[in-house]
């Protein structure tokens, strides 16, 4: 197998170095490993061709939206209709009843909808609802839990050491960019993840404080760390007691773990849920959905863009082809091709790691062999530097993984052909970098 050449996307960053701040137009386009990014010209289903005309299996999907794959034609169809009729009015469509009464329809906690454009500004305004429903201040988050890129949001998301979070009864609150407020963590409480007993104590030191706890159902923005079932169990009576909204950020877990999401999943349903990624199929839109006693607490929903008839389009063909009978199993299948090819050859080489999915999220961490309890256990026995080195080999024989966060995905459009050649690949990779 040839090693890819990148000399086209080499000579191109030499521009975007001068004129793109960071380089890149969003952080996570950059990997550790290489100094300047890849520079695409198209995708279609599973792939991505860059400009030095590489074809790489794609596991980023875009991080996560793509879950249809990339142009997929039943949602260019449905969004190409749209445009010929117009991309934004500021006034509803008979598309948005239909959208907000199918998401009523198959989200669990969706008694009443509002739309959004981005994960970020939903989770914003999920704090706020929480806020003003209850006339609390505090938001409860989890260390390593990343909710969008906000002052209030964007604290305590990552460490290089266990040492950096500080004491597990009272984590250090992190800030992770030059310009956020110093007091952005004021109201944010930081608590380690699985751990109720912490929950527990927070929120009897701070019994008329705690208007909300925020989590990933499934911690999938670092990690991917798996619930206990009986946590997210007791988390769900403990707040129901206390009268604290239990948020759940399902932007990754929402119609990827299943249709529902993972309050699906799981059968615990929270009083607000948020989805965005993959909603859409690759469409900026986004949702906070909820009961309609919270929803309805008055606060005011503003965005220039907010359910515009291009993402409504979008977001209403993505469903319609997940509702597709047969789908999620189909998914399932192929993950599992890949999960268990994955640890056939982690046991061949003898690598450690360990390996599973939800859904059409993959999960593999090297250093390991069962999944960590919280962030800290996952940075203290993560093989991040394996990781990466992985990651970087499969890129450079044409299959791109997503480095050191953790998860990867699977679209609609991924074959068991696709899996065959993955493993083809990492098969030479372990060989080679071990
Ligand atoms: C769990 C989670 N919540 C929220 C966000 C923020 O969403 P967005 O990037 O659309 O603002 C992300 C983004 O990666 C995420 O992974």
């Amino acid at each position: 197998m040839e090693k890819y050449q990148l000399k086209h996307s080499k000579k191109l960053y030499e521009t975007l170095h001068e004129t793109l701040v960071g380089d890149v137009a969003s952080s996570f386009h950059k990997v550790p490993y290489r100094e300047f990014p890849i520079v695409m010209t198209h995708g279609k289903g599973s792939k991505l061709y860059d400009v030095d005309g590489n074809e790489y299996i794609d596991y980023i999907l875009g991080l996560g939206p793509m879950v249809l794959g990339h142009a997929p034609s039943a949602l260019n169809k449905s969004v190409e209709d749209q445009l010929k009729k117009g991309t934004h009015f500021s006034a509803p469509t008979v598309d948005t009843i239909h959208l907000t009464q199918k998401i009523i329809d198959i989200i669990p906690s969706a008694e009443m909808v509002c739309y959004q454009n981005s994960g970020t500004e939903a989770n914003m305004l999920a704090f706020r609802i929480a806020r003003a429903y209850t006339g609390k201040k505090k938001i409860i988050k989890f260390e390593g839990q990343y909710h969008g890129w906000s002052d209030e949001e964007k604290i305590t998301i990552d460490a290089k050491s266990v040492e950096e979070l500080g004491p597990r009864e009272n984590p250090n609150k992190i800030l992770s960019s030059k310009g956020q407020k110093d007091d952005s963590g004021k109201d944010i409480i930081i608590v380690p993840w699985n751990d109720f007993d912490r929950i527990e104590s927070i929120v009897k030191a701070n019994e008329n404080d705690i208007a909300g706890i925020i989590m990933e159902p499934i911690m999938c923005d670092s990690g991917p760390i798996l619930p206990k079932v009986e946590y997210l169990k007791k988390i769900r009576a403990f707040t129901k007691e206390k009268n604290i909204v239990l948020i759940f950020d399902e932007v990754i877990t929402g119609f990827r773990v299943s249709l529902s999401g993972a309050q699906g999943y799981y059968g615990i349903t929270p009083d607000v849920t948020v989805l965005a990624k993959a909603i859409a199929g690759g469409y900026p839109f986004a949702v906070v959905a909820g009961k309609k006693e919270i929803m309805n607490c008055g606060v005011t929903v503003s965005g220039t863009f907010n359910g515009n008839p291009l993402g409504t389009a979008a977001a209403l063909a993505t469903i319609h082809e997940l509702e597709r009978p047969g789908v999620y199993e189909r998914l399932d299948e192929v993950a599992d091709l890949f999960i268990n090819g994955f640890l056939n050859l982690c046991k061949k080489h003898k690598i450690k790691a360990f390996a599973t999915h939800m859904g059409s999220i993959i999960i593999f961490y090297f250093g390991y062999e069962k999944s960590p309890n919280d962030f800290r256990d996952w940075l203290e026995t993560g093989d991040f530097n394996f990781y990466e080195k992985f990651v970087k080999a499969c890129e450079e024989y044409g299959v791109r993984f997503t480095s050191r966060r953790g998860r990867q995905y699977i679209s609609t459009a991924h074959t068991k052909e696709d899996i065959k050649r993955t493993l083809e690949v990492i098969d030479i990779v372990f060989r080679e970098i071990k």
